[in-house]
């Protein structure tokens, strides 16, 4: 299995509900190390070019306003497969198709708040490591 690198983004919502330290469990149980961390926020300047493949759709705008609420942590999660793990880990997009045991299954309500960000493919996953911890990540 190779070992893969992802970036999350727990979002301005999951911080707001106090959930950072049990969605961070979540992946350390599964046995991803936690690479590097960092709070933050992402300005809408930001936010556009990490969205931009969704432009044109309707829910877009609605979407930067979400992650541009409050502060969020970013962090690089590291193992074998971890980009599908994670996935796997935060459920499906939509938290009424996401499963119970699920991050999103359990603790989110309705889109734009789906409490976390995380890559969807190995080219994603070091686009985005670049895009928010910087060029050297
Ligand atoms: S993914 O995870 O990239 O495969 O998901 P995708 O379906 O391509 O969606 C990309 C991001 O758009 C958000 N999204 C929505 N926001 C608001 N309303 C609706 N209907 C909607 N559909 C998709 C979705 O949450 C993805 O953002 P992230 O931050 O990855 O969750």
């Amino acid at each position: 299995m190779a070992v893969e690198r992802t970036l999350v983004i727990i979002k301005p919502e999951a911080v707001k509900e106090g959930l950072v330290g049990e969605i961070l469990a979540r992946f350390e149980r599964k046995g991803l190390k936690i690479a590097r961390i960092r709070d933050g926020r992402v300005d809408r300047a930001l936010a556009r070019q990490h969205y931009a493949h969704h432009a044109d759709k309707p829910f877009f705008e609605g979407l930067l306003d979400a992650i541009t609420a409050g502060p969020v942590v970013f962090a690089i999660i590291e193992g074998p497969s971890a980009i599908a793990h994670v996935r796997n880990l935060v459920g499906a997009t939509n938290p009424i198709e996401a499963t119970p045991g699920s991050i999103r299954g359990d603790f989110a309500r309705e889109l734009p708040f789906n409490m976390v960000h995380a890559s969807d493919s190995p080219e994603t996953a070091e686009e985005e490591i670049r895009r928010f911890f910087g060029e050297g990540a």
